[in-house]
Formats: C-alpha cells, sequence, structure tokens
C-alpha cells in the first residue's frame, strides 16, 4: 500500500545485491511511496547482474562506487544530482562486510588488515558519504540518512567478532555527524538496529541460524523482516520525522528490551 510518504523526493540507496538484500526491499518501498533514485553498489557487485532487474523494476540509474572511495563517492553524488535532477534527500547506506567473518576467524585470532577493512568498508564508509555529500553540498534542507546496525554494538555476540567494533563506531557516526548536519541544514542522521535477517551478509555469519531463533523467541513481537525493515526506514525519509535524528533506533521486534523470555524460560527447563 502506497501513501505518497516520498512524494518528490530524490534518493541515492546503497547495497542492494539481490532480493533478499534489505536495501532491494528498501528502494522498491521508495519507488513505491513516490521517490525517484540511484541504485549504487561495489564494482565487484555490479558482475553478479541481480540489481539491473532492480534498477529497471524503480526505473533507476545505477551508479557503480566502492564505498571506500571518497573519489567513487564524488562520482555517485555528481551523477545522481544529474541524473535526478537536483539534490538528494536521502540516503540510505546498507553496507557491511567483514573478512575475518567471511573466513571463521575467532576473536582471539582476528587478522588486523582484514579488521581495518572491516571498519574501513562497514563504517567509515558511512563517514565518507557523509562528509563528501557535506563539501559539494549535495544534501537538501530537511534531508534524511539512514544506516543499518545491529544490536552486536551494545552486547556481545562471539561470532559478529570485528563487525561488533564497526557497528559501535557507525551508531557514533550517526550521533557525531547528526549533530554537524542538523546545524548545517536540518538533515538528519540515524541508524536503524535491525533484527537478524535472512540476506547474504547475515547468513554468512557462522551460527546465524541460532541466533536467528533465538531473536525470534525471545521477542514479543517476533523478528523483524526486511519488508518491515524498508517499510520503517521509509517513514525515515519521509517528513513525519523531522525531528529524529542523532538515534540508534531499534527495529527489532522488542528483543533489545527483553531479560527473558517464556519461550526460553521453557527451553531451558523451570
Ligand atoms: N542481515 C542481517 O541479519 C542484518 C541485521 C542487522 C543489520 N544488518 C546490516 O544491514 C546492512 C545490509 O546488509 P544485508 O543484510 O541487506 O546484506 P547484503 O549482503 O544484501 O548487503 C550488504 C551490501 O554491502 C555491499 N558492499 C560490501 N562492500 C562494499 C563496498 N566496499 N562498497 C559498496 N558496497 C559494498 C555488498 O555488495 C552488499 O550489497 C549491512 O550494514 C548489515 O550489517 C544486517
Amino acid at each position: 500500500m502506497s501513501y505518497g510518504l516520498l512524494k518528490g523526493k530524490r534518493g541515492i540507496i546503497s547495497g542492494a545485491l539481490d532480493a533478499n538484500s534489505i536495501a532491494w526491499k528498501v528502494a522498491q518501498r521508495a519507488k513505491e511511496e513516490g521517490a525517484i533514485i540511484t541504485l549504487t553498489n561495489a564494482p565487484l557487485a555490479m558482475r553478479m547482474g541481480e540489481i539491473n532487474k532492480l534498477a529497471e523494476e524503480c526505473e533507476a540509474k545505477i551508479i557503480p562506487a566502492d564505498a571506500t572511495s571518497v573519489e567513487d563517492l564524488e562520482k555517485l553524488y555528481e551523477g545522481s544530482m544529474e541524473a535526478l535532477g537536483g539534490k538528494i534527500d536521502f540516503v540510505l547506506h546498507s553496507i557491511g562486510m567483514s573478512t575475518n567473518i567471511r573466513k571463521n576467524r575467532p576473536y582471539g585470532d582476528l587478522n588486523y588488515e582484514w579488521f581495518l577493512k572491516s571498519l574501513d568498508v562497514s563504517a567509515l564508509s558511512f563517514h565518507k558519504m557523509l562528509q563528501v555529500a557535506d563539501k559539494m553540498d549535495a544534501i537538501n534542507n530537511n534531508g534524511s540518512v539512514v544506516a543499518l546496525s545491529y544490536i552486536a554494538a551494545q552486547r556481545s555476540f562471539p561470532d559478529y567478532t570485528d563487525m561488533a567494533q564497526a557497528k559501535a563506531m557507525l551508531e557514533s557516526i550517526a550521533r557525531s555527524y547528526g549533530y554537524v548536519y542538523g546545524k548545517k541544514n536540518g538533515t538528519r542522521v540515524n541508524t536503524v538496529s535491525q533484527s537478524p535477517t535472512k540476506t547474504s551478509a547475515g547468513t554468512g555469519i557462522s551460527g546465524f541460524n541460532a541466533f536467528y531463533e533465538y531473536a525470534e523467541q525471545m521477542s514479543p513481537l517476533g523478528n523483524a523482516s526486511a519488508d518491515e525493515c524498508a517499510d520503517y526506514v521509509i517513514t525515515l525519509f519521509s517528513d513525519l520525522t523531522k525531528k529524529v535524528t542523532m538515534q540508534n533506533l531499534f527495529h527489532d521486534g522488542g528483543f533489545s528490551g527483553v531479560g527473558i523470555s517464556e519461550e526460553i524460560v521453557n527451553k531451558m527447563g523451570q
């Protein structure tokens, strides 16, 4: 169902890899709500070709950009403003990658070059996206920028290794840059902390099925799906949330507020 929440708005959506990606759902919902968008992803991800289907469906131009490259990001904003006919109203950062996780390195045996890469791709890229746009004055008054996070920024999840630090940094960047952008032109910067979701990045974490099921049974509303996450992100891009900024917003079915659930008590035995 469409409410016309993003009518007349221009947006950039990163991170749509395949139809399971959270960013894929956000792009579809943004289009449905009346926005015009460009899509971006790392040049490597383009080779899979899936994003072309989404671009066709959303009538969106694809502008490849490695989110760790300032030069690529400059081209992304330049190309997006040209394609969309003006400054950008909303940006989605939906980017995460850890080689330590991919290679199953335990927390006590992390490769530090990979650790730095995780921070660069998954967190510093958010600062780069914000700073490049700031310097180019590419974001419209009362714009909205959202990045996706996970509760491992606040709590320990053994298999999430260096991504826990990346998410903590990501959330901190939203607070620091949210202040700067608020003063600059009323643009909000927030992170959405999403439930475990069955995507390529999500299922790549060892033990994913266990913490997906655990979160499902801990959350009074159950896990939030990628479609539900997209709905929430759309409200943050809309004019209905103009005074929400510098926040880490849990979109997790209540998981973050629960100590223990009846389901888990029953599983453990009385
Ligand atoms: N899936 C989950 O359980 C879950 C839960 C909470 C938060 N998140 C976060 O949601 C975001 C999106 O992940 P997803 O679950 O949709 O998985 P996904 O694998 O579909 O998306 C991750 C994206 O990051 C892109 N990417 C990687 N390196 C890049 C680079 N250098 N430059 C540009 N793009 C790059 C990938 O190509 C991919 O499109 C991530 O930040 C992830 O940490 C996911």
